[in-house]
Formats: structure tokens, sequence, C-alpha cells
């Protein structure tokens, strides 16, 4: 997996990209890279972003700073580069990340994620350079960065290499093999602290019993069986 990451902030990434899941899926042969809106601007001064027209507050990244961003890094014309490989932009108004929408992204070969600033982009931007607007909840964010890292951390988690064991992935929170379900609860040691025992079934070692007391589990989380299917 190629990940780029065209934003304002591209030391933000630094501090994520040095995380130990991260790291040992770049070790795999996945890469993460950063692009700088600043450098490829095509303004004076440094400047990315302007003032919307028809008024209002904020500022919006700019349309042409980010096609040159988008062409000197990849030497073609944006609007055919969405042909070819996602490009997102993290827009809260976008459609919503959830663990569906990060399988796919996960089986991509690369991905484009474009993080605006202030108050987002020029529309244009999404309508002819995103090949999908993504959003990571319904609030405001003071920009895409945080949601590229969130959209980063679920879908790395789901290559290979990431975690330390495979199964780890296939049956966790929302996951197919939980029926769409939150997760079961964990416990670990001690078995008994302040009087709260884990539940015996879990150090039963009768691993039919566990598997069952713990698809129970989920489904309660998911609302029970009624819920399921929607
Ligand atoms: Cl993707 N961007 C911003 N700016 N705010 C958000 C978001 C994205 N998702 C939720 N809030």
């Amino acid at each position: 997996m190629n990940i780029d990451v065209f934003t304002l902030f591209p030391d933000w990434f630094e501090w994520f990209a040095s995380q130990r899941h991260v790291t040992n899926v770049l070790a795999a042969g996945s890469s993460l890279q950063c692009v700088n809106f600043r450098d490829h601007t095509p303004l004076s001064g440094g400047q990315v972003d302007d003032m919307p027209f028809g008024g209002g507050a904020g500022m919006l990244l700019r349309v042409d700073v980010v096609e040159n961003a988008l062409r000197a890094h990849y030497a073609l014309d944006p609007v055919e580069l969405r042909e070819q490989r996602r490009v997102i932009a993290l827009a809260p108004g976008g459609k919503l990340l959830d663990d569906g929408l990060v399988d796919e992204l996960a089986a991509e070969p690369a991905l484009t994620l474009l993080c605006g600033r202030y108050e987002g982009f020029d529309e244009r931007i999404v309508e002819h350079f995103a090949s999908d607007a993504v959003s990571i909840g319904r609030y405001v964010l003071s920009g895409g960065e945080l949601a590229a890292m969130v959209v980063c951390d679920a879908v790395m988690r789901k290559l290979p290499g990431a975690l330390g064991h495979e199964d780890s992935v296939a049956e966790e929170s929302f996951s197919v093999a939980l029926g769409g379900d939150p997760e079961y609860p964990h416990y670990t040691r001690p078995a008994e602290h302040r009087g709260w025992r884990v539940p015996e079934v879990l150090l039963s070692g009768d691993h039919r019993r566990i598997g069952q007391w713990r698809a129970e589990r989920s489904r309660e989380r998911g609302g029970g069986p009624e819920r399921s299917g929607d």
C-alpha cells in the first residue's frame, strides 16, 4: 500500500509514522509520504488559501494550488489521476468512515489523501480531483490532518504485519466475523481486582463455551439480534 498525504502540516505525520504498527507496515513494503501544498503553490509568498466568493468566515484551500501539487507529484492531470487511484478529500460532510469503507480502502494498492485546512476546500477540488470525500464523524475539526491520520491508522492496521498476529484483525469490533457488531469484552490478569472477577467461563479452558459466550456478548453490545442485518 502506497499512501500519499497532501497537507500544509507534513510534520504532524512524523510522529504518526514513527508508531510501531505503522513502522511494521512500512517495513513490510508499504509507504507513507507527505507532500506540502505550500511547496507547490504558484502564488507569491507561499499563499495557498483565499477568501470565499460571496463572503463568509474563513479561508479555503485554492484549486490551482492543489492542481499544482498533484501535477508536480504525479506528472499527470489530476482529473485523470483519480481514474487511476483513490484520491480522498478529507471533508466533514463526506461519507462517514466505517469498517466497510476501511476494508475497501485497505484493498487498494495506493491512496492519496487531501487535507484541507481553514474552512476546507474550494468545492472544485472535491468535484474534479477527488474520487471520494470522507468524514470521520459529524463534527468539525480545524483541518483534515487528524482525519487523515484516522484513515491511515484504520487502514494500515488491516495490512499484513501491522499487528503481532493476523487473528486480531479478522475478529475485531464491527468486522464481518462478528456480524458487524462491536467486539466482546476482554480481560487480562489479575483474575480478581477489588472483588471484580473475570467471567468464570474465560478461565475454563473450554474454547467452545468461550466462543459462544463471546458471540453472545458481542451481539448484546450490538443491540441484540433484531439489529443484525441493518
Ligand atoms: Cl475529514 N475534516 C474536518 N475538517 N473535520 C472533520 C472531518 C474531516 N471529519 C469529521 N470532522
